[in-house]
């Protein structure tokens, strides 16, 4: 099969499209065959050699942790899908043809692979920080970085729960947060002035890493009201940074039910094959991706 890979910690470029043996699934998991793989700025991070300390890796690595596809092997004491079930959920090297998960679910009616392969991240991190920073239905919840993956499912899951979203995010993206029931305002100069008029802060998430931590806090008037997912000296200062994944099968159920109910869509920036996942990570890098970029296979 194909499938992407690097021998060397570094840019794009370290990133191949390799041949390799299928992976074989172990007990409780499951292999696909991958029809869509979400791209997520973990995946560059490690790529980079960022996350090491957190998650040691032997090289050759494969990239990728998010995937949609059909059922194709399932391990010992896997009882909940059959060969040929579409599924999407979370594993290992999922820039590939075939890939194992260990956490999955049956893909909801109506969705395509490419829409499905952009949700079990950003749906995992959006609900634990949701739960993590305590914003009650009635509350006010600030959300700086709100047009992009975590923050386009951190809107909508708030909104199907009573909690009013002001979002920041760039010019391009007004629109957008306002789409998803947010009050929008522009992260340039001026912006906590501009959120202040907007109304009292009950709690605050960052999920850009811009460097706001003091701004949040003074807007919240309390750093346990505050919970960041990207800014790393944000303990310095009393905030929680949110590092530990969460229960993804309960996510995805979660996931399930929100977009049958039609309360929740994560939009797709746009789609690569295996062989540009160079230009996905570099266009990831950039920063500025609305939804979700995803490897289509
Ligand atoms: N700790 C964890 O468990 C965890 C889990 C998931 C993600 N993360 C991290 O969280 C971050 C967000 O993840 P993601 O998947 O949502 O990323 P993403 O989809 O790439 O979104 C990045 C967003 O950041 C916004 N942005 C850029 N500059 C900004 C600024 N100065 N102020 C406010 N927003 C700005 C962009 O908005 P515009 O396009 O509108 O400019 C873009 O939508 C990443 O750094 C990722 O590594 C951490």
């Amino acid at each position: 099969m194909k499938k992407v890979s690097y021998s060397e910690f570094g840019g794009p470029d370290v990133l191949h499209l390799i041949d390799a043996e299928k992976p074989q699934p172990g007990p409780g998991q499951i292999r696909i065959a991958v029809r869509a793989a979400g791209v997520n700025p973990a995946d560059w991070r490690v790529r980079e050699g960022q996350v090491l300390k957190a998650h040691p890796l032997q090289l050759p690595a494969g990239v990728g942790q998010d995937a949609a596809g059909v059922v194709d092997e399932i391990g010992e004491g896997v009882e909940d899908v059959r060969i040929g079930d579409h599924v999407f959920g979370r594993g290992s090297s999922t820039y590939a043809e075939f890939a194992v998960l260990r956490a999955w679910a049956r893909m909801p009616e109506g969705l395509t692979f490419e829409e499905a392969a952009g949700y079990p991240s950003v749906v995992e991190t959006a609900l634990r920080v949701i739960r993590m920073v305590g914003v009650r239905p009635g509350q006010t919840l600030l959300v700086s970085g709100a047009s992009g993956g975590v923050g386009s499912a951190v809107l909508q899951i708030a909104r199907d729960r009573g909690i009013t979203v002001i979002g920041t995010a760039g010019a391009a993206n007004q629109d957008y947060l306002r789409h998803l029931g947010a009050l929008p305002t522009t992260y340039d100069d001026g912006w906590a002035d501009r959120v202040r008029q907007l109304g009292p802060i009950d709690a605050a998430l960052d999920l850009a890493g811009a460097g706001v931590i003091p701004e949040l806090v003074e807007l919240t008037g309390d750093p346990r009201k505050v919970v960041t997912i990207a800014d790393l000296g944000a303990p310095t200062l009393g905030v929680r940074f949110a590092d530990t994944t969460g229960d993804v099968p309960a996510a995805l159920a979660e996931a399930v039910d929100l977009i049958t109910r039609g309360k929740l869509h994560i939009p797709i920036e746009k789609t690569y094959t295996l062989a540009e996942a160079a230009s996905a990570h570099i266009d990831s890098q950039a920063g500025h991706t609305r939804g979700r970029r995803v490897i289509v296979v």
